[in-house]
């Protein structure tokens, strides 16, 4: 069974849609390693819209599990992953008007920006994961660049409507796990994610770790971190 990684952006944006200093995002860290988390996820993006360069350097002080910091492929991230230097770091493409991250990264066509990235932060100590669609030439792209890990997104399979297409979504997710891990890839996903379907996505074998963030956030709000982290640890273990 895969391990949960709980991202923590939207902590941040409740946070944001205030200005002010509370929720903070720091104690949800503690809360959802203490609940079982194996990971924490942040996304500090360009326009900093949620998590701020101040989120990034306490949580590297204080988290205890690993600290994957998704970013995109940028000189100034790159800077910023090397300094801080969180446990992974996530590379995923980024626009400024979507609303959360719309598809995977393109690793044939920004193969030279990426691989610049990857050779600064590997060097570093820190490990690389790739965010990609569940396609066989970008899983092969993703291992002939030198990433370590990558994350198939699941998007797709979360938003598919009907049954059929449900499952032509979830056998892509398949084959693109087990050709990761032919590869030599750690193997994760995540995207979309929540408690109706994180079940088929967490007992395909080859999947290390699962990335989940606005499913538990929005539970939180009812139930609270601690169980909301816990029901979900509860969905992917079971
Ligand atoms: N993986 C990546 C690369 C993402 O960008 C996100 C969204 O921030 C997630 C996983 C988590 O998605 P969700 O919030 O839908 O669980």
């Amino acid at each position: 069974m895969p391990e949960l990684m709980v991202n923590i952006d939207h902590v941040a944006t409740l946070r944001e849609a205030r200005g002010i200093h509370y929720p903070d995002p720091v104690f949800a860290a503690g809360i959802a390693e203490m609940a079982g988390a194996t990971g924490i996820i942040i996304h500090l993006r360009e326009d900093r819209r949620h998590i701020k360069d101040r989120d990034l350097r306490i949580l590297r002080d204080v988290v205890r599990t690993k600290l994957n910091l998704e970013m995109a492929a940028t000189p100034e991230m790159t800077k910023i992953a090397a300094s801080t230097k969180p446990d992974m770091i996530t590379l995923v493409p980024e626009k400024r008007q979507e609303l959360t991250t719309e598809g995977g990264l393109d690793v044939i066509k920004f193969a030279g920006k990426i691989e610049k990235v990857i050779a600064a932060v590997k060097k570093r100590g820190i490990a690389v994961s790739l965010f990609i669609d569940p396609v066989e030439p970008q899983i092969r792209a993703s291992a002939g660049i030198g990433a370590d890990m990558i994350e198939i997104h699941t998007g797709s399979y979360a938003e598919a409507r009907t049954a059929r297409m449900t499952k032509r979504e979830l056998d892509k997710v398949i084959r693109a796990a087990v050709l990761g891990k032919e590869l030599g890839l750690g193997v994760n996903a995540g995207h979309g994610l929540h408690y109706h379907n994180a079940r088929e996505i967490a007992v395909i074998p080859q999947i290390d770790e699962l990335s989940i963030g606005h499913s538990i956030i929005a539970r939180a709000l009812f139930v609270g971190l601690d169980r909301a982290v816990k029901d979900m640890i509860e969905v992917i273990k079971k």
